[in-house]
């Protein structure tokens, strides 16, 4: 059997509770094991910044490693004969209005990327579309992600167009417990795009 308390706020407890229904001490009664994890879920503190044009390499490098984890779920993402993961037309973010790079900083570190869009690389009747979205493996299930995109949408309230790969059960998982943490509301949808199944969300912020 497995309880946990409130996951919410600065510190994140579970109690896992493992029943042992053979004594073998020959009591007679069972003897309950109890095992107390406790994780620290420590507030991080971060910055979301845009990436200027000197830190379009940064930004590459972080999508090398955003593709090779997509890599799992989409096989046509192939690595490079350098070893890099390549993005295609990275350049555009720093030369047509509507598409934004952002950097995310995390313990004065780098800790993930956002790809931005606005129209006319959005959707009609959308204001923004997070293109991609990645967090440094290290700092993943600490709730940072759900952190920028709360205060991303402080930043840029209107209405957003999502996308995952079906086939990027973690990705949907996780967005999903962002509407449902943030209290969102959200039309679903599965498409196709370029032969590629995807799962789309529109929602208002
Ligand atoms: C998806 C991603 C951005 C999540 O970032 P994160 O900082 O780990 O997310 P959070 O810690 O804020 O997660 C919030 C909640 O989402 C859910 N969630 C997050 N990652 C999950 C996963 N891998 N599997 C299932 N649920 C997940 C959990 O409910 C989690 O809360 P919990 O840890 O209390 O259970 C990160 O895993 C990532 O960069 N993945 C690779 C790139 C990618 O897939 N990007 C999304 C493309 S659409």
């Amino acid at each position: 059997m497995i309880s946990s308390f409130p996951k919410e706020g600065p510190l994140r407890f579970h109690a896992l509770v493992a029943l042992r229904p053979i004594d073998k001490s020959g009591l007679a009664y069972p003897r309950f094991h109890y095992i107390l994890k406790l994780t620290m879920r420590a507030d991080i503190n971060f910055e979301i910044l845009e990436a200027q044009s000197a830190e379009k390499k940064t930004i590459e490098n972080l999508l090398s490693l955003y593709l090779h984890d997509m890599s799992q779920f989409a096989p046509f993402l192939k690595i490079g004969s350098d070893g890099r993961f390549r993005y295609q037309n990275i350049d555009l973010y720093w030369e047509n209005h509507g598409l934004t790079p952002f950097l995310i900083k995390a313990e004065n570190r780098l800790a993930g990327l956002i790809l931005f869009n606005s129209s006319p690389y959005v959707p009609d009747e959308i204001d923004y579309g997070i293109h991609e979205f990645f967090i440094l493996a290290r700092l993943r299930r600490r709730g940072l992600g759900k952190a920028v995109l709360k205060r991303l949408f402080g930043m840029f309230p209107g209405k957003y167009y999502v996308a995952q790969l079906t086939s990027n059960q973690p990705a949907i998982e996780f967005w999903h417990r962002v509407y449902d943490s943030l209290g969102i509301r959200y039309d679903e949808a599965e498409e196709t795009e370029a032969g590629v199944r995807i799962l789309t969300q529109r929602f208002t912020v």
